[in-house]
């Protein structure tokens, strides 16, 4: 079984800006409903503004907001009679800077938008969800939700928390396959991403620089995206490099630590 984009209701959270942005352009380019989700309406408007084949509805809010979700499920629900075939849980942010430096707010906010709002979008969607076709949700992690690096420790806490919520999410959603219409939970980690990501760090030195190998544009993260919730896989890593932490780290985590500590 696939998920199909065509004459879809999907929820993508984080619409305004990089990976988002760009899976909402191939949702509505297949002809899917996307009701998009960021706090700057101007984005929307002009994400809205495309020709294609599919319907852009804007929320504008902060998915932190209870009353935001409330009215992101409403709007989808709106469209056929309550029912949702994709949630994408992808708004993020993210901070650099050690854990001692930071103070209390730091942490709380990293983890009410990268944790607590996808957790609790993702509980009010599953009844819409079942009455959706192949239904997926997916949610956006980071490889640093596998393999901790040092200056991260807020974000590498909020996604390590969305790994394993996401695990066990999924393993109860799977107790629906008897009825042949499970709904499937996709967890995708992508590395290092030319998003605006880096312009919008919280509670972080403006001068602070991130570290990695190698790194992908959002267009080609959003497609990796797509096509792993096409095939409804339960997880994809997406960069060789991110492989190589997240396996190295398995077989050896003295050996990757010997290496990030240089
Ligand atoms: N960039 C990377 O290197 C990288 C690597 C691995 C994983 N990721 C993950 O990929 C996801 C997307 O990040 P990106 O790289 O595409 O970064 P981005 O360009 O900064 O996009 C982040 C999106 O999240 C939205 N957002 C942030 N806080 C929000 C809030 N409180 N309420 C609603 N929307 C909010 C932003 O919109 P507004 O500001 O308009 O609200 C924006 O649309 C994140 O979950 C991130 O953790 C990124």
């Amino acid at each position: 079984m696939r998920w199909i984009p065509k004459d879809s209701i999907t929820v993508v959270t984080g619409a305004s800006s990089g990976i988002g942005r760009c899976l909402c352009e191939l949702l509505l380019d297949r002809g899917a409903t996307v009701v998009a989700v960021a706090r700057r309406a101007e984005r929307l408007a002009d994400l809205a503004s495309r020709e294609c084949p599919g319907k852009l509805i804007p929320v504008v809010g902060d998915v932190t907001d209870a009353d935001v979700r409330t009215e992101i499920l409403a709007a989808a629900g709106r469209v056929d009679n309550g029912r949702l075939d994709l949630l994408v849980n992808n708004a993020g942010i993210g901070a650099i800077g050690p854990f001692e430096d930071a103070d209390e707010e730091r942490l709380r906010r990293i983890m009410e938008v990268n944790f607590f709002a996808p957790a609790e979008l993702m509980r009010h969607a599953i009844p819409m969800l079942r009455r959706g076709r192949a239904s997926v949700i997916c949610n956006i992690s980071s490889v640093l939700g596998h393999r901790a690096v040092p200056d991260k420790s807020e974000y590498c806490a909020s996604k390590f928390a969305l790994h394993g919520l996401s695990d066990s999410v999924r393993a109860e959603l799977a107790r629906d396959a008897s009825d042949g219409n499970s709904i499937q939970l996709t967890l995708v980690s992508p590395s290092t991403t030319r998003s605006e990501f880096f312009d919008s760090l919280i509670g972080s030195d403006a001068e602070t620089q991130s570290k990695s190998i190698g790194s992908w544009p959002p267009a080609k993260v959003a497609r990796a995206t797509l096509s792993a919730i096409e095939s409804r896989r339960s997880e994809v890593i997406l960069s060789l490099a991110g492989k190589a932490l997240v396996y190295a780290d398995r077989i050896s985590p003295p050996i990757v630590n010997a290496i990030l500590a240089r």
